[in-house]
């Protein structure tokens, strides 16, 4: 914690395989919250010349033997181990302790609640013992685990369970062995007093299967989501994929202290109690689905992620990228429709360009695949894994199903078992489809969005349609040129009355010219369908034209698309919605035949950060207030409808998560919004009803936000009416939290000094990154009227708040820290600030995650 130490930087190019292999790891535990000791034996081989370094940090070394031989042929600093001399094969014993009860980074072994979890990876394992921890290391492990029987009943580690049995003084252990060998990173130990949900499955291929929920005891009642997620998923992995679960055992884990969503260690995922707790009174319908998803994306990384695995943390993309595309497939497909798979696709697309498109923009960018990092926690963006996601996308898009199985397929057949590169991947994909990648890769290597300009020609006389479509790609830290990238846009050109199919344009030059013969009359463009690729499209049509895209066109992603694009630019430059918009959305608002969801989603106006990205310099007070003022209009104007869309989306039959009932209580509480924005006095009460009277979370979170948010005197009693019932409930309270912190300043102007009073809440806990997250990330990242208070009051709580969470936990703390990332693109008084804060906390003491992101940011 010195900045005056030049930072390490880690380069892609340097990778060098390991030199010695780590055949199997016998590992003993001792587990005590003060003092665990770990007792670790290696059966190790040479595979190259020089020393052994192991990795190893806040460790305590207490002894090492070599072919059980006390050893003293070693140096130890406070990051490695090296031990000298070795021979070709020998079993090398090191003893060593850690303190689980001082560790607040949640990396390593921690204890949360008096119960024991692990988190490895990316580099954890180095916090439980000495070790090679890095992913291309595969070693077989057996795990005994010791700990007081009355404190800690339950031990469980990765794979299968071989022994358990008493000890002296009231003490107990259990052995565990995981046949697959794997990388420490997806090692994981849980002990304490905890309760089991479980269910037998069978696989496709008839062989049984138990399944299993770990919770403590309070939260058992809210697990059956959960597992019927889990279930979902094998089911799908079966038929989709091909793909069969591989271990007699698999265990979800919940802890109410993680640094991120989940983990998928093997056969022990952990996860963050937020993906795997709910029942209808505590959590929301996005909840509901979010667990789904999360739940799925773990158990999808058993083979895209452990079974194939990450030759360095530069490839982190191959596991993400491919199980975020899997996830997301996942969730499409339950959605169980055409238009609930048009739904998933908007909300994806939404966190990419709300997300990921600032990311790739500012001081943070970098490719899928870095070529650099100094903190490798840094590195788990949307870049990572949305934009990950959405490369694997493409190929999926220009190999076509078929094809893209047929690379799956040769993807397992050449590299199951082993650690491997993005390059590998694609090869695969290449191969088994005599597809040329050599373009493609670009996606892997060059960071920044790609912008896609197109200029459209209608020759009358020659019955010509001509497209002329350029791309560029702006410059991003360490790329100031980019090669043109490989790009399909799925394209469809539509002619009011007439048929036309769906072709794919393959854009892979600079500049690129298309051309339609036969084109009997000028038609309407409809390109970049689905999002088909992640870029910036650059083309000036008419209102008129998107209207009718909005209104006609059979791609339901298309018609958002329009309907948002007019919505960005009468918001961006001030114009009211015009007669033919009011009526394009009154059309929306009757349509029978339309998913409530996709209503939800056309209705829902472009979020700020997107907004902001679209501007040259942003004044954040000047976008919010336009957005408002948009919004009040479309509520005004269309006031009757609304109470209408209130009234006819009430669900009466008894709640359930599904998506055609979430879809309707999501229109159902935009519309309420939309009647409170035009006029409080008159519609809150009908909000403070909704509130008092429903039986779900979803709509009582919905009327307490807009209750609180539009400062109606309900708010305090609603709030109050919330706390008493949810009282203890963590994940529960975190929402409380949020909705008070994501609150636009109104009338009472600033209201930094109302977050900091949260903070003083007997409720707020700073060591509990769920409750920080829900108190500061919302305010610095999700409220951007309030955060960016003009005084700068914003800017100084974040410098506070960095600094004292860096002290915690870092992880947590460079999130935060990039709240600022994009300072660069604000208006001079902003700037000037922000500049400044940035500046003051580099003079601090600063771990390596923040002092990376504040040193770039600074560049
Ligand atoms: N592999 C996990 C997932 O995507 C994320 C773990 C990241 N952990 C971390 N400390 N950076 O599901
Ligand atoms: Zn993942």
């Amino acid at each position: 914690m010195n900045n005056l130490d030049n930072p390490t930087i880690f380069l892609r190019e340097d990778y060098l395989a390991p030199n010695f292999a780590i055949d199997q790891v016998y590992l003993e535990f001792s587990l005590n919250p003060n003092k665990t000791i770990v007792k670790s034996t290696l059966h190790m081989r040479r595979l190259g010349p020089g020393s052994l370094v192991l990795k190893g940090e806040e460790l305590e070394l207490i002894s090492i033997a070599v072919n059980q031989e006390d050893y003293r042929d070693f140096e130890v600093n406070s990051k490695e181990l090296t031990v000298h001399h070795l021979p070709e094969v020998f079993d090398l014993e090191i003893n060593c302790s850690n303190q689980p009860n001082i560790n607040s980074s949640l990396m390593g072994l921690y204890v949360s609640n008096d119960n024991f979890f692990t988190q490895c990876e990316a580099e954890g394992f180095r916090k439980i013992t000495y070790f090679l921890d890095q992913p291309d290391v595969l070693t077989k492990f057996t795990v005994k685990l010791n700990a007081s029987k009355v404190d800690y009943p339950v031990l469980l580690s990765n794979g299968n369970l071989i022994e358990e049995g008493e000890l002296n003084n009231g003490w107990h252990f259990a052995v565990w062995e995981d046949p697959f060998p794997k990388p420490s990173y997806l090692f994981a130990l849980v002990a304490g007093k905890l309760e089991v949900l479980e269910r037998q499955y069978i696989t496709n291929s008839g062989s049984k299967k138990l399944l299993q929920i770990w919770v403590e005891k309070k939260d058992l009642s809210r697990t059956k989501h959960a597992m019927e997620s889990l279930i979902h998923s094998i089911e799908w992995d079966e038929k989709r994929f091909g793909l069969e679960l591989d271990l007699e055992r698999f265990m979800i884990v919940a802890v109410g202290d993680f640094n991120m969503g989940a983990m998928e260690n093997k056969g022990l995922n952990i996860f963050n109690t937020k993906y795997v707790l709910a029942d209808q009174h505590t959590a929301t319908d996005i909840d509901f689905a979010n667990i789904e998803s999360v739940v799925g994306h773990e158990y999808f990384h058993n083979w895209t992620g452990n079974r194939v695995t990450c030759r360095d943390w530069f490839q982190l993309s191959l596991k993400e990228g491919l199980t975020v595309f899997r996830d997301q497939e996942f969730s499409a497909d339950l959605m169980g429709s055409d238009s609930g798979r048009t739904v998933k696709r908007i909300e994806d697309v939404r966190l990419l360009r709300q997300v990921q498109f600032p990311e790739d923009a500012g001081p943070m960018a970098h490719p899928i695949r870095p070529d650099s990092y100094q903190e490798i926690n840094n590195f788990y963006t949307v870049t990572v894994y949305e934009k990950g996601a959405e490369v694997v996308r493409m190929l999926h898009t220009l190999l076509g199903e078929t094809g893209f199985m047929k690379g799956m397929k040769l993807y397992f057949a050449r590299h199951d078992g082993q650690a491997v590169t993005c390059d590998d991947f694609l090869a695969c994909m290449a191969d088994a489809n005599q597809f040329d990648a050599k373009q493609f890769q670009y996606w892997y290597s060059q960071a920044g969005t790609p912008q896609v300009s197109i200029k459209e020609q209608y020759n009358e006389v020659a019955k010509t349609y001509t497209l002329q479509i350029s791309q560029t790609c702006p410059p991003t830290p360490n790329q100031s040129v980019k090669a043109p990238f490989h790009i399909p846009l799925k394209t469809k050109l539509l002619v009011p009355g007439q048929a036309s199919d769906e072709f794919l344009i393959e854009l892979k030059e600079t500049e690129q010219q298309v051309v339609l013969k036969n084109i009997q009359t000028k038609p309407i463009l409809s390109i970049n369908r689905d999002f088909s690729a992640p870029v910036i499209l650059n083309f000036d049509q008419p209102e008129n034209e998107l209207l009718f895209l909005f209104d006609q066109d059979d791609n339901a992603f298309n018609r958002w698309e329009a309907i948002q694009k007019i919505a960005s630019n009468n918001i961006l430059n001030n114009i009211a919605p015009s007669d033919p918009l009011i009526e394009g959305y009154r059309k929306l608002m009757l349509d029978p035949t339309l998913d409530p969801a996709f209503k939800e989603l056309c209705f829902t106006l472009p979020a700020e950060t997107y907004l902001h990205e679209q501007l040259e310099t942003v004044d954040p007070q000047i976008v919010h207030h336009a957005k408002v003022h948009y919004q009040n209009v479309l509520g005004v104007r269309l006031i009757n409808e609304w109470e209408n869309l209130y009234e006819a989306n009430l669900i009466a039959s008894p709640y359930s998560p599904n998506a055609v009932d979430a879809g309707k209580r999501a229109l159902k509480n935009f519309a309420l919004k939309m009647l409170l924005d035009s006029n409080l006095a008159k519609f809150e009460a009908i909000a403070f009803e909704q509130l008092k009277n429903c039986d779900n979370m979803t709509d009582f979170l919905a009327a307490l936000t807009l209750l609180v948010h539009y400062e109606s005197s309900f708010a305090a009693e609603a709030l109050n009416l919330f706390y008493q019932r949810h009282q203890g409930n963590d994940l529960a309270l975190d929402k409380w939290f949020a909705i008070q912190a994501s609150k636009p300043p109104k009338q009472s102007g600033k209201i930094v000094q109302d977050i900091r009073k949260l903070k003083l809440h007997s409720d707020f806990k700073m060591r509990n990154p769920n409750r920080v997250r829900s108190v500061i990330h919302t305010f610095c990242m999700n409220n951007p009227a309030g955060f960016h208070d003009a005084s700068g009051e914003g800017y100084e709580f974040w410098y506070d708040n960095v600094l004292e969470l860096d002290g915690i936990n870092p992880q947590v703390a460079a999130r935060l820290a990039r709240a600022l990332d994009r300072w660069k693109k604000f208006d001079a008084p902003y700037q000037a600030i922000m500049h400044s804060q940035l500046e003051k906390l580099l003079t601090n003491p600063l771990s390596n995650d923040v002092k990376e992101v504040i040193q770039k940011a600074l560049n």
